[in-house]
């Protein structure tokens, strides 16, 4: 059956099928690895396809992933999303800035602010509380409970017209909404969008920052698809689904954060705030590098198949010849790269990581064991795939002692290389 457009509802092409694979951010702890081996447990799988619609421009996933399956459900009632925000130094510093940015521009004295997948707050958190009213909207419990002990008031739910509705009524509309790395994860744009129109000031702005398509296509990093993510965005598919609603971009702002991002600013069309000249320039290069036609993505997924050859092929060799392996970093986006790749334990001993529920648990689909940062140095493998290659400065710097030890990273982006 073909696949429609969520956005359109046209017939989308898929132009890169990763097969079936787990969930990205799912570890599995020794009980349910177990369970696995004896078939009392079993992993969710689906499929991932990345696909174009060639109506209205948008790249997305051609299979929704239920959230439950990644805001995982307790006992308890309350939900649970193993990703925490603030783990990154360098991420902090982004967010603070980010704040800054539409504290001044765009706030005066009492305004609100709301953004949607506030997480741990760590965006939050940088605005001053006696200047602005701040509320974070936030589904996964414990991190939004990490939220509130930073003093950041907290809805531990999804957004939704009625949220946005009940927000309305007890605050008041929002001069600011915000979000980062989380539109993208969101099914049902249109229901989003609504939920806009409803929140925001009639003189608001939406502004929102999510990984650019063009540069995962720069940068050959297909591992930016799973799960999570819905939608792969360029300007121009924003720009038709804003329209879609009676509002549009008025600025944009490349990001070096995720891989590259872009910063979207988006107001109603009745307002009227300048439009920048940066958006009709975006819009007619996104044309002339081919982002509007099926053959640019065509052209991507081949180079992509040459990467997982050239990788594995590497690998091979490195044990071939007696190398012990191992990886740096469980990302979301090493479960896509591991599992399209396959990547298992018969390469890697192991995945280093900082985060402590990661640790003693294992990987999505490959079940490799997790371990702390002070593991890997101690053990000192030889050779190591840096499965974070989006914080490949922070780390290199981070391991240093590695490096002068004759420890080599390896990367598989923008092609294999060794450093
Ligand atoms: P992500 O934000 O790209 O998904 O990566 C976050 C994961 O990477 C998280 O589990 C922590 C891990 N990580 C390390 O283990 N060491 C590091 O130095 C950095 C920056 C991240
Ligand atoms: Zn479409």
């Amino acid at each position: 059956m073909d696949k429609k457009c969520r956005i359109c509802g046209d017939i989308l092409n898929v132009f890169l099928p990763f097969g079936k694979v787990p969930i990205s951010n799912t570890y599995l702890t020794k009980e349910q690895l177990d369970g696995l081996n004896i078939g009392e447990f079993k992993e969710y799988m689906y499929d991932l396809e990345a696909a174009f619609c060639n109506n209205c421009k948008m790249v997305q996933l051609t299979e929704f992933v239920p959230y439950e399956k990644y805001i995982t459900p307790q006992e308890d009632g309350s939900t649970e999303y193993l990703f925490y925000s603030s783990t990154s130094q360098f991420m902090q510093k982004h967010f603070a800035e980010f704040a800054q940015e539409i504290a001044t521009k765009f706030m005066k004295m009492n305004d609100l602010v709301v953004e949607i997948g506030s997480n741990d707050g760590i965006m939050l958190q940088a605005f001053d509380q006696a200047k602005v009213r701040v509320l974070g909207i936030e589904p996964g419990t414990n991190v939004a409970n990490v939220a509130r002990a930073k003093g950041i008031e907290n809805v531990t739910e999804f957004f939704t017209e009625d949220l946005a509705r009940k927000i309305v009524n007890t605050k008041g509309k929002a001069k600011a909404i915000l979000s980062a790395n989380v539109i993208l994860n969101i099914g049902d744009l249109h229901e989003l969008m609504r939920g806009i129109n409803i929140l925001m000031d009639d003189n608001g702005v939406f502004v929102f920052q999510d990984p650019y398509m063009p540069y995962i296509l720069e940068k050959n990093s297909f591992d930016q698809f799973y799960d999570e993510h819905v939608y792969y965005f360029c300007i121009t598919s924003l720009q038709n689904l804003m329209k879609m609603h009676g509002m549009e971009i008025f600025d944009v702002q490349e990001q070096d954060v995720h891989g590259g991002s872009m910063r979207v600013y988006v107001k109603r069309q009745s307002d009227s705030r300048p439009i920048s000249e940066k958006v009709r320039k975006i819009l007619e290069q996104e044309d002339k590098i081919g982002l509007n036609s099926f053959s640019t993505y065509q052209a991507f997924a081949e180079r992509v198949e040459r990467i997982k050859k050239n990788l594995r092929d590497f690998l091979r060799l490195l044990k071939e010849n007696g190398y012990k392996l191992a990886g740096y970093a469980a990302t979301c986006k090493s479960s896509t790269a591991l599992n399209y790749c396959g990547i298992g334990t018969e390469f890697l001993d192991y995945i280093s990581d900082s985060t402590p529920e990661k640790q003693r648990k294992f990987s999505p689909g490959k079940h490799i064991p997790i371990v702390s940062p002070e593991h890997f140095r101690q053990d000192n493998p030889p050779y190591t795939l840096l499965l974070a290659w989006n914080h490949e400065k922070e780390i290199l710097g981070k391991e240093k002692d590695y490096l002068k030890r004759g420890g080599k990273f390896i990367i598989y982006n923008p092609c294999l290389r060794i450093v």
